[in-house]
């Protein structure tokens, strides 16, 4: 390749940079050009970078999917090219499109890959790119990483003697005024004026002004706040930025109404609502709706403050549908081998630049997910190592759920309705494997109990009959036994054998409590001349357990497993597109019937995925044989437990039955015989 053709392409592309929203048609022709002269020389490079500036273009006119797709064209080439600054300006793009079309997860977790690569190339892009993922933090309200970023960026420019240092204290402001943090807001602003004094960036006056008097309004400065919104209206509309000029003006009339002075108020919406229906802002419009409706309320108008309020929630529920699609979209348009390959790129060269020795904070959000499955694996594993007996429990119950939500989303039958998305997936994967975390805080006298009474129990009772035994035959021979003691006498080797098969049973019978009681009215005099029970009230409690092996108050403490489960899950950060594990995993022991725990749902509040979760942690309880000295129930004996609870309104029938249907049952099959 010819420098002369590199250079000439090279200038095509800037001239087509310097014109995309200025003078497109004229920018268009030069790209068409550089496209053009790439391919004859098959420059790939000049290939690449005229794909994405093509991103660009369509950006321009509003095509936002069609620009994701041109930068995602133009990362695959980038990549393989090695460009490294190519590929940090394609995730720069494209982090930037989600941003407008507030996906703000995808949005970060490019721009994060961008900056993986960026900072040896371009300080003032570098700048730009941490001030964006300082913003999107916000967006996300992740405040904490927010402002680390703004203070990062802040030191980088500073050791830089970079000069724009209002940008990133603008974006502190921000953050400050949003968590209610007003003084530090007020603070931020007015170092950001200080850096602008000479600047002559209107805007950003304007923005800091902004903050200063939202500020103001925050503390209740509300004469201070009025001549700060009245400074930066002005700067905004010399701007021409009508955004903010609505917000200040509905901003305004807040104030106004707050010192009951009705007319202002009035006529700062009345602006607020012609600058908003002017640019067409439906958002606007329907925030100047809810301020029309707080005046009216304080004139007492209700029927006008309920009118407007009407007016206002319509528009936000579309703009809100309207947003899903969008996600929905977003979504569809994400690419996850691509994805794949990009952080593989991403790692390989994470290693070689030194100064990325990661926080957390620094990791992109691929990794942090890698990371998540690593944590949660590890954490499954303490579960399973606590009460080996269940062991692999979780990971089982894992698997049967994914299967079951793979083949629903394939069934065309009974179950259109249900589709589940990647995140569902992935959420139900943490749900399932985490489900039972909340047994970490079970004492291990009940989480461990798998008799009714515990071995060292059951040893105490054999030596108490021996004794018991003794002391008879002594007294027999010494001064003979009363009827009764005859009787017990008797029968003491098959009351033990009796008291001994009870401990293990699954289920008893009225009969076998009834003898149980009887063997408890049994006494004697031991040599000493005190009474002995066979049974005392804590052994008859515990064994008359007709079901399981927790008498009433262990069942309570272990129950709160359940609730354990969510109060673990819920410390944890999930990500937004995931955040229903805790809710998820701490409800498979709800029944639709509402007789579940910890929360008692019923119904609709119980989701599929729950319903799902619930279902196959009780089949697996079932056939696994997790007690030594208790035989597994088969496949065909667990379903049908599962079939008869459905039948009683405990479980969700339906997907019981396809559960059996599709032979998900047997996923573990080879498994389960295996460890029996
Ligand atoms: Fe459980
Ligand atoms: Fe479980």
């Amino acid at each position: 390749m010819s420098d002369k053709i590199v250079q000439e392409v090279e200038r095509l592309l800037e001239e087509a940079r310097l014109r995309v929203y200025k003078d497109s048609e004229t920018g268009l022709g030069f790209l068409d050009k550089a496209f053009e002269l790439s391919k004859t020389h098959d420059y790939k490079k000049g290939i690449a970078w005229s794909t994405m500036r093509y991103g660009s273009y369509d950006l321009a006119v509003g095509f936002r999917y069609k620009a994701i797709e041109k930068y995602k064209n133009s990362l695959k080439l980038m990549l393989e090219l090695k460009d490294y600054q190519g590929v940090s300006r394609c995730h720069y793009s494209i982090g930037t499109v989600y941003a407008l079309l507030s996906e703000f997860d995808l949005a970060l977790a490019h721009l994060m890959k961008a900056k993986v690569l960026s900072k040896n190339y371009d300080p003032t892009y570098y700048m730009k790119l941490i001030n964006n993922i300082a913003s999107l933090y916000l967006e996300l309200n992740q405040y904490e990483n927010a402002i680390n970023m703004s203070h990062y960026i802040i030191d980088y420019m500073k050791k830089n003697n970079y000069e724009r240092l209002y940008l990133p204290y603008v974006i502190l402001g921000d953050i400050y005024l949003k968590m209610g943090k007003y003084k530090e807001a007020l603070f931020s602003a007015e170092k950001a004026l200080t850096y602008l004094e000479e600047k002559e960036d209107i805007s950003y006056a304007g923005k800091c002004n902004l903050i200063i008097a939202g500020a103001y309004k925050g503390l209740e400065y509300y004469d201070e706040a009025l001549i700060v919104y009245n400074r930066a209206l002005k700067l905004h509309e010399s701007s021409g930025d009508y955004q903010n000029s609505s917000q200040i003006n509905r901003s305004l009339a807040e104030i106004y109404l707050k010192k009951k002075e009705i007319d202002y108020a009035f006529r700062h919406c009345q602006t607020a609502m012609t600058l908003s229906l002017k640019h067409r802002s439906e958002d606007a419009e329907s925030k100047v709706y809810f301020m029309y409706s707080k005046i009216y309320e304080s004139l007492e108008n209700y029927q006008k403050a309920y009118d407007y309020y009407k007016k206002g929630s319509e528009i936000q529920s579309k703009l809100y549908s309207e947003r899903l699609v969008n996600k929905y979209k977003a979504v569809k348009t994400e690419d996850i081998e691509l994805e794949d390959l990009e952080l593989e790129e991403t790692l390989s060269l994470d290693r070689t630049l030194s100064e990325l020795k990661t926080t957390y904070l620094d990791l992109s959000l691929s990794e942090k997910s890698e990371l998540t499955d690593a944590f949660v694996e590890a954490i499954v594993d303490t579960i399973d190592m606590r009460d080996t007996t269940t062991s692999g429990h979780s990971k089982r119950i894992a698997k049967y759920s994914l299967e079951m939500m793979r083949q629903l989303n394939m069934d065309k039958e009974h179950f259109k309705d249900i589709r589940f998305t990647d995140s569902e997936m992935k959420e139900m994967y943490y749900a399932a494997l985490l489900h039972d975390i909340g047994k970490l805080a079970i004492k291990e006298s009940i989480l461990l109990k798998h008799q009714r009474l515990t071995p060292d129990r059951i040893e105490a009772l054999q030596h108490k009959f021996v004794y018991i035994k003794s002391c008879l035959k002594v007294r027999l021979e010494s001064q003979g036994l009363n009827d009764d003691e005859v009787d017990i006498l008797a029968s003491l080797d098959e009351s033990l054998d009796f008291i001994k098969s009870v401990n293990s049973k699954q289920y008893l019978d009225d009969f076998t409590i009834n003898r149980l009681n009887e063997i408890h009215k049994m006494e004697m005099i031991d040599c000493d001349g005190f009474g002995v029970k066979l049974l005392d009230i804590f052994e008859l409690q515990h064994l008359s357990v007709r079901r399981g092996n927790l008498i009433e108050s262990e069942w309570i403490d272990m129950k709160e497993h359940a609730r354990k489960t969510k109060e673990f899950l819920e410390n944890i950060p999930w990500l937004k597109s995931i955040k229903n594990v805790p809710l998820i995993a701490s409800s498979h022991h709800e029944k639709l019937d509402g007789s579940g725990y910890p929360f008692g749902l019923s119904g609709d509040s119980i989701s599929a995925q729950m319903r799902i979760l619930s279902i196959v942690d009780i089949f697996e309880a079932l056939t696994a044989s997790d007690r030594p000295y208790k035989a597994p129930m088969t496949i065909d004996q667990a379903v049908y437990t599962l079939k008869s609870e459905a039948e009683d309104g405990k479980l969700d029938i339906k997907l019981v039955n396809f559960f059996e249907s599709k032979g998900i049952c047997y996923l573990c099959k080879e498994e389960i015989e295996s460890k029996s």
